[in-house]
């Protein structure tokens, strides 16, 4: 590992520092070269490939095959960014099948993470992983896996109930080992409240501008999906003029605070 290599120490670090952390979901070798070069932090291999890439209607159908496929391509171009591996639908329903599904990601796939969806119930897996040196993104908030229990993409969390469920979920997985939480579609109080109280990182997607950072689905931010993108997020693309440009102007909006902007975010 080169020493100018991003780690969870590094984010630890700039979380400390109050520096936002710059994140976007990448899915081949040629957009993991620009999004470094843009000076992107995390990149995320997304199961929305599973929608965005695959034109699924959904992430349950995405195998973890297609995962490990996605995460070669892209661990192999990046030099100096944390590359995240979502592990898929079900792949983690027992300690060891995410033992095996871990094995896969990071050791064909070359992640130096895995993210995995759920709370509470995922406490002894995140325990079981961290241990045995998995580094593990917790994802809490909406989870795109369950949308067929869910019975739609909606905000998670808007009531007393639901927020205080997701604070005691935060907790308990950072507890367990977790390095790293995503929060998604949120109410922004309630992000900012979480990454306030949470000793790591905490990335936000559809959760305000209160998190210790950002992250889009790249299809979104570049305004490849016309009319399918979420209100949260943005086309930077149309804004910046062109991909690279694009790329240094979301950079910049996270670095400054200016993304998400209050027409972003569920109040
Ligand atoms: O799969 C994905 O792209 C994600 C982000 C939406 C956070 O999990």
């Amino acid at each position: 590992m080169t020493a100018d290599r991003i780690t969870s120490a590094t984010l630890a670090a700039m979380q400390r520092r109050g520096e936002p952390i710059a994140c976007l979901t990448c899915y081949d070798a040629a957009f993991a070269r620009l999004l470094e070069g843009a000076g992107v932090e995390v990149l995320l291999v997304g199961d929305s490939l599973g929608m965005v890439l695959q034109g699924q209607p959904s992430t349950v159908p995405v195998q973890l095959q297609h995962m490990v496929y996605h995460t070669s391509c892209v661990s192999r171009a990046a030099t100096r960014a944390l590359v995240i591996a979502d592990m898929p639908f079900l792949s983690y329903a027992t300690e060891e099948r995410s033992i095996a599904a871990a094995e896969r990601l990071m050791g064909e796939g070359g992640a130096a993470m895995v993210k995995l969806e759920g709370g509470g119930e995922l406490v002894q897996t995140v325990d079981r992983l961290t241990r045995f040196g998995v580094p593990v993104c917790a994802h809490l908030g909406l989870l795109p896996q369950s949308v067929h229990r869910l019975g739609g993409y909606r905000y998670q969390g808007r009531d007393d109930a639901g927020a205080a469920r997701i604070r005691a979920d935060a907790l308990a997985l950072q507890e367990a080992g977790a390095s790293m939480l995503v929060l998604e579609c949120v109410p922004a109080a309630l992000a900012e409240a979480i990454s306030g109280e949470l000793a790591i990182p905490v990335i936000g997607i559809g959760a305000g501008s209160g998190c210790d950072g950002q992250v889009l689905v790249l299809h979104d931010m570049l305004g490849l999906l016309p009319g399918r993108s979420p209100s949260f997020s943005k086309d930077f693309a149309a804004e910046y003029g062109g991909v690279a440009a694009a790329l240094a102007g979301y950079v910049a909006e996270v670095k400054g605070r200016r993304f998400p902007g209050p027409e972003h975010i569920l109040h």
